[in-house]
């Protein structure tokens, strides 16, 4: 609690595409909202950057840490160091806030909020998976379990701890939606592969709020599958992109994506846009959380409509 009354939440990787709405939406809620950061100043929204390496000066504030901090998983062709600096950018940043926890003593926050994400299952067949599935294999897989068990350790501080897997975000500002919309725009789009591998959405307004009810919800904890109540597959997604754009797909054989795909993007073509998994929000739907956005024909038209 700061000095007027109000809860201080710290969003780690708030600066980016869900932390930028996440704060937006915290601020409105009547939180002080503080951005760790490796950079200095002030968000364009007016939010203060914190450096990480003022972290346990300002822990003992907050009332809650929101972790979203990792590079990006699509930024780049994953060679070896890519794949490294994507693990150890969650490892490490999850690993410095549970030892600020520790350090801060009984001045600590009291909740611990981790984003993880889908990927952790692995790619699957059609099976629906949920929080008790098992973990998968494959790098993607690797990386969610390590950032996942480096955030475990603030449990035995009395510190609670919601791991949020986070689906496919989609939001007009970044993403997947305008990497997908791009070529549908220009009727070039085409399902990828056959387009019959799970795409387990959730719209960002939705994703907030779940975020959000982690802060202010007891219940909010352990695994949580941040996902729409309806994932589709692939093709379905390309197919309602392309209604809500006017645009018609193209009926490009399997292999002609396939091939291309694996050439531009080489390993990530095949654990993020050629495989994939149906995956299911069951704990959050045992918590009765509503969402605004079940089916993705109504998140499409809310986002390009
Ligand atoms: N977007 C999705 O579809 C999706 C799906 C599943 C899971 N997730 C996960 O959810 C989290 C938030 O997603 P997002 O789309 O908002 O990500 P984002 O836009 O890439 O933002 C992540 C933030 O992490 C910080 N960061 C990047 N590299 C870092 C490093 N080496 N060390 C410390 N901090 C670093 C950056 O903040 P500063 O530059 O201010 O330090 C950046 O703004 C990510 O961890 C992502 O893996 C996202």
């Amino acid at each position: 609690m700061n000095d007027a009354g109000r809860k201080h939440v710290l969003v780690a990787g708030g600066s980016g595409l869900v932390g930028t709405r996440l704060c937006q939406e915290l601020q409105r809620a009547g939180y002080e909202v503080s951005i760790l950061s490796r950079r200095e100043g002030t968000s364009p929204e007016g939010i203060p950057f914190v450096l990480w390496s003022s972290l346990n000066q300002v822990i003992p504030s907050a009332y809650a840490v929101i972790n979203l901090a990792g590079e990006g998983i699509a930024d780049k062709r994953w060679s070896p160091k890519r794949k490294n600096a994507i693990l150890s950018s969650r490892t490490d940043t999850t690993t410095r806030l549970v030892e600020a926890y520790r350090e801060a003593g009984d001045r600590r926050p009291r909740i611990l909020v981790n984003a993880s994400a889908i990927g952790i299952y692995g790619p699957h067949d059609g099976r629906p998976i949920d929080e008790k599935s098992s973990i998968g294999e494959g790098f993607l897989a690797d990386v969610c379990r390590d950032w996942e068990a480096a955030a475990d350790p603030v449990t035995q501080l009395g510190v609670r701890l919601s791991k949020v897997r986070i689906g496919i975000v989609l939001s007009r500002k970044g993403g997947a939606l305008p990497k997908m919309s791009l070529p549908v725009r220009f009727f070039q789009g085409a399902k990828l592969g056959d387009g019959q591998q799970g795409f387990s959405w959730i719209h960002i307004d939705d994703l907030v709020s779940i975020l959000i009810h982690c802060v202010e919800n007891d219940q909010y904890q352990g695994v949580l599958n941040a996902t729409s109540p309806f994932p589709t597959t692939n093709e379905t997604f390309t197919r309602l992109l392309g209604k809500q754009l006017r645009r018609p797909i193209l009926p490009v054989p399997a292999f002609v994506t396939r091939f291309a795909l694996n050439l531009l993007m080489g390993e990530m073509a095949e654990a993020m846009l050629l495989k994939g998994a149906f995956v299911y929000p069951k704990a959050l739907q045992g918590l009765g959380f509503k969402f605004k956005f079940e089916r993705p024909e109504g998140a499409l038209k809310d986002l390009l409509g």
